[in-house]
C-alpha cells in the first residue's frame, strides 16, 4: 500500500511536469467542432492543460471565434477517475502496477469525409504516464442533425489492466432546469412514458438482462432543457444507446446545476480485462438535439434511422400474416396449407410459421420442450419446410419462419448434449424463465451452432423469404463455462458475439428480412436493428394498449421498423384493430376462414388501400397532433418530402358525456397547395362516426391554421383520412 502511495505522488510530480512541458508546446487553444447543418458540438483543446473540454453543445453557432475568448474551457470531455475529477467518471482504470488513475490529454484528431452527408471526427487522448489511449468518435449525420459518439479504448502495457467504467458518451449541460423523459415497462406493457424534473445527485436509468437491452426500461430518454418540452416547443436532445444489453445512461446534477449526462454499456458487474494491444470499442451512443421540441427529434431520427440505423430502411417491406395467435403450437400440414391460401386471399405476402414447428424426441407442442433442436417436427411437417415453402410458391406468396437460435429448453437433445454450452451456475439450482436458459454466446462452438442453425435452413431451404427471430429470456443465475474467472465479461462478451453472429449471417445474406423479437418489445435497439428490418413491438395486440404503445415507439423508431398485427386480443371492431396496426407496419394474425363475407372485403379492401399509402407512413414525415397521454384522443399524421400525399389517424380514446373535440390543426403541408380530404377504411356495415370531413377540398394554409374536424363522439372509433393534393 505504502509503496502504491509513494509511487503515485511520484507519479504525480511527474505528470505536472508533462503538464508543465505540454503547456509549452500546445500553448493556444484548439477548438475542435463536430457539427451537422443545425447542431454545433464542439470541443476546445486548453493550451494551459492540455485536457480536452466540451465547450458547447445546442443550435448551430453563426460563429465559433467567440468561444476561443471564454476563458473557461467547459467540462471535461471524457471525464477520468483517479485524479482530480469528484464526479461520475466517464473511464475508470487500474493499471497493470496497480495504480488506480488515468489522466487523459489531448494527443490530436483528424476528420474523415466518407461522403458529403457524413463527418467522422477522431480526436485522440492518451495518459502522460501509461501508454493507454483513448478514442474519441464523432460522427456527425449533417442532413439529419443526428450525432453517433463511441470511443475506443487501447492500452500498450507489458500486462492486462482492468476497465471498470467505459461510457460511449459524456455530455453536459448548463441549463435552469432539466426535463428527464424516460421510458418503462414489462412484458405487454412497453413503452410507458413518464416525466420528472431532475434533481441534484445522480439519476440513472439502466437495465441488467443481459440478453436484451430492455423491458422494464428503454434505452431511449428525452432530456429538456430549461422548460418541458412539447411536440414543436422546446430545447431538448433525444438520446439512445445502440446496444442490445445492459445499458446505463447516468445523469448527475452537480452543485453548480450543471448536468453531465455519461451513456454506455451498464457497468455494473462487468469489469473488462483489456489484453495489451486489444481495442475495447464501446457501442453508439446516438442523440439529436431540436430547439423546435420532440416532433422535430423525432422526425431527425426517422430520417437517421431509414437511412442508417435499420436495415434496409428505405426500402419497402411484405406484409404478413402470422399464425401464433391462431393456432399457437397446434397446426399440421393441411392447416398449414390453408393458412397460405388464407395469405392470398387476403391480398398479404408472406405467411410467417410462428413457433412449434420443430423438435421429434421431445416435440414442441407446448413451450416446456423442443428448443434448441431445430428439425422439422416429422409428425407436424412430415414434408419439412421446403415443401410449405414450395407450397406457398404455388399460390404466390412467400413463406417466413420462427427460430429462437440462441435458447434452449431442458427437455432437449441439445442440452442432454451440450450441457456446457448453457449458462448456468454451479451450486445453484437451474432458474428457468418461460421453461428456458440461455445459450452461452461467449463459446465459439456454441457461435458455430447458431451460425449454422439458421445458415443450415435457409442453405436447405432458399426459398424462405422471411425470419422471426425471437429471444424469451433474459440472464439470471448465469455463469460461462467457457469465460473461466472471466465471468465479469459475460453481458459484454455475449451481445459481441451475438453481432458477430449476425455479421456472418449478414455477410451471406445482406437482405433477407428478418424481424426483431424478444416476448414482446424486449430487444428494440439500434445495435441489433444494423441487422434486422423491423421489431415486434409487444405481445400486447389490444388496439387500445397499442395507442400507448405505438406512441411511445414512435418518439425513437420510425414506423416502417414497428410491426402492429391485427389479432383476436381487445373487444374493439375490426376496423379499429386496423386502424391502429395501420400506423406502423400492419400485419395480421387472426383466423380468415372466421371473418364475415363484409369484414374479409373490409380487410381486403384495407390492405389495398395500405399498399398504396405505406410508402407515405412507413418514409414520410410524422407528425404527432394530439396525445393519448393529454387528451381522450390520438390522432397524428405522415406527409410525403413533395407535400402532396399525406395520411391522418385519428382514435377516440374515450367520450365522456357532452365531450366535444376541437378542429385539429395539421402540420407539415404546404400552405400553398390545395388537398382533397377522403376517407378511406370506411366499414360497410354497423355505425361509423366521425368522418364528416370526407370529400371536402381546402388549402394547406386552411388545414394548418384552422383546422380539420379529426375524432368522434364514440370511444373506441378512428377514423383514417388519405390527403392528397
Ligand atoms: C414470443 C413472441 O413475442 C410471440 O409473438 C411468439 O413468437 C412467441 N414468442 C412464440 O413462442
Amino acid at each position: 500500500m505504502k509503496k502504491i502511495l509513494l509511487s503515485l505522488i511520484f507519479l504525480y510530480s511527474i505528470s505536472s511536469l508533462l503538464i508543465g512541458q505540454t503547456q509549452a508546446g500546445l500553448q493556444k487553444d484548439i477548438l475542435i467542432s463536430t457539427g451537422t447543418s443545425n447542431v454545433d458540438l464542439v470541443y476546445k483543446v486548453n493550451g494551459r492543460d492540455g485536457r480536452l473540454y466540451q465547450s458547447y453543445i445546442g443550435a448551430k453557432l453563426g460563429n465559433l471565434l467567440s468561444l476561443n475568448q471564454i476563458r473557461d474551457a467547459g467540462h471535461l470531455a471524457y471525464a477520468t477517475f483517479g485524479t482530480d475529477n469528484l464526479f461520475e467518471p466517464a473511464i475508470r482504470m487500474t493499471h497493470n502496477d496497480g495504480n488506480p488513475s488515468l489522466e487523459l490529454k489531448y494527443v490530436s484528431h483528424n476528420v474523415e469525409k466518407p461522403n458529403a452527408n457524413i463527418t467522422i471526427t477522431h480526436i485522440l487522448l492518451k495518459d502522460p504516464e501509461y501508454p493507454v489511449e483513448v478514442t474519441l468518435n464523432i460522427k456527425s449525420f449533417s442532413a439529419e442533425d443526428v450525432i453517433e459518439q463511441w470511443v475506443e479504448i487501447v492500452q500498450k502495457e507489458a500486462k492486462p489492466l482492468t476497465i471498470y467504467n467505459y461510457a460511449s458518451s459524456m455530455l453536459h449541460f448548463d441549463a435552469s432546469k432539466y426535463w428527464l423523459t424516460q421510458f418503462h415497462g414489462d412484458w405487454a406493457e412497453e413503452m410507458k412514458m413518464q416525466e420528472n424534473e431532475l434533481t441534484s445527485g445522480i439519476k440513472i436509468l439502466d437495465t441488467k438482462l443481459g440478453t436484451r437491452a430492455h423491458m422494464y426500461q428503454t434505452p431511449v430518454f428525452f432530456l429538456s432543457l430549461n422548460e418541458k418540452s412539447d411536440e414543436n416547443n422546446g430545447e431538448l436532445i433525444a438520446g439512445t444507446l445502440g446496444w442490445s444489453g445492459n445499458f446505463q445512461f447516468l445523469f448527475e446534477v452537480d452543485e453548480k446545476n450543471s448536468l453531465r449526462v455519461i451513456s454506455g454499456i451498464n457497468p455494473f458487474a462487468s469489469e473488462y480485462t483489456l489484453q495489451p494491444g486489444k481495442v475495447f470499442k464501446t457501442p453508439s451512443f446516438i442523440f439529436t438535439y431540436s430547439n423546435q421540441g420532440k416532433g422535430l427529434a423525432s422526425r431527425n431520427l426517422h430520417h437517421w434511422a431509414t437511412s442508417y440505423g435499420i436495415l434496409d430502411g428505405n426500402g419497402p417491406r411484405m406484409l404478413l400474416l402470422n399464425n401464433w395467435e391462431t393456432t399457437y403450437f397446434k397446426f399440421d400440414e393441411p392447416k398449414l396449407n390453408g393458412l397460405l391460401d388464407d395469405t392470398k386471399k387476403m391480398g398479404l405476402d408472406v405467411f410467417l410459421l410462428d413457433d412449434g414447428w420443430f423438435a421429434n424426441k421431445y416435440p414442441r407442442n407446448d413451450d416446456k420442450a423442443g428448443l434448441g433442436d431445430w428439425q422439422e417436427n416429422k409428425t407436424k411437417l412430415p414434408d419439412g419446410l421446403g415443401y410449405l415453402v414450395k407450397e406457398a410458391d404455388k399460390r404466390g406468396v412467400k413463406f417466413g419462419i420462427w427460430i429462437e437460435p440462441e435458447m434452449v429448453n431442458p427437455k432437449s437433445e441439445l442440452y442432454e448434449s451440450h450441457p456446457d454450452w448453457i449458462l448456468k451456475l454451479p451450486n445453484r439450482p437451474e432458474h428457468y424463465y418461460r421453461n428456458q436458459l440461455v445459450l452461452d454466446l461467449t463459446n465459439p462452438k456454441v457461435q458455430e451452432f447458431v451460425y449454422n442453425t439458421v445458415d443450415g435452413m435457409l442453405t436447405k431451404n432458399p426459398g424462405i423469404a422471411f425470419i422471426k427471430w425471437d429471444c424469451n429470456r433474459m440472464m439470471t443465475n448465469a455463469y460461462s463455462v467457457y469465460l473461466k474467472d472471466k465471468q465479469s465479461q459475460l453481458y459484454i462478451d455475449y451481445v459481441n458475439n451475438l453481432y458477430n453472429v449476425l455479421d456472418r449471417l449478414r455477410q451471406k445474406y445482406p437482405h433477407l428480412p428478418i424481424m426483431l423479437c424478444s416476448g414482446g418489445g424486449g430487444r428494440v435497439d439500434y445495435g441489433a436493428l444494423r441487422y434486422f428490418t423491423d421489431f415486434w413491438a409487444s405481445d400486447d395486440t389490444d388496439p387500445l394498449e397499442r395507442i400507448y404503445i405505438q406512441w411511445g415507439y414512435s418518439y425513437f423508431f420510425p414506423s416502417v421498423s414497428v410491426c402492429n398485427h391485427i389479432t383476436s386480443w381487445g373487444k374493439q371492431s375490426l376496423k379499429f384493430k386496423t386502424d391502429v396496426a395501420m400506423m406502423g407496419k400492419m400485419g395480421y394474425d387472426i383466423p380468415v376462414n372466421e371473418l364475415t363475407e363484409k369484414e374479409l372485403k373490409f380487410s381486403q379492401d384495407a390492405i389495398a388501400n395500405y399498399k398504396r399509402l405505406s410508402d407515405i407512413i412507413w418514409h414520410g414525415d410524422l407528425y404527432r397532433l394530439a396525445s393519448p397521454y393529454e387528451g381522450n384522443r390520438a390522432v397524428l399524421m405522415y406527409v410525403n418530402s413533395a407535400k402532396n400525399k399525406a395520411v391522418l389517424f385519428a382514435y377516440t380514446l374515450n367520450a365522456r358525456y357532452g365531450e366535444s373535440f376541437n378542429r385539429i390543426r395539421l402540420q407539415g403541408l404546404d400552405p400553398a397547395k390545395t388537398y382533397k380530404i377522403q376517407e378511406i377504411n370506411v366499414p360497410t356495415e354497423g355505425k361509423h362516426t366521425g368522418g364528416s370531413e370526407s370529400g371536402k377540398t381546402y388549402s394547406g394554409d386552411y388545414l394548418m391554421k384552422i383546422g380539420l374536424n379529426a375524432g368522434s363522439s364514440t370511444a373506441l372509433t378512428s377514423n383514417v383520412f388519405e390527403i392528397t393534393e
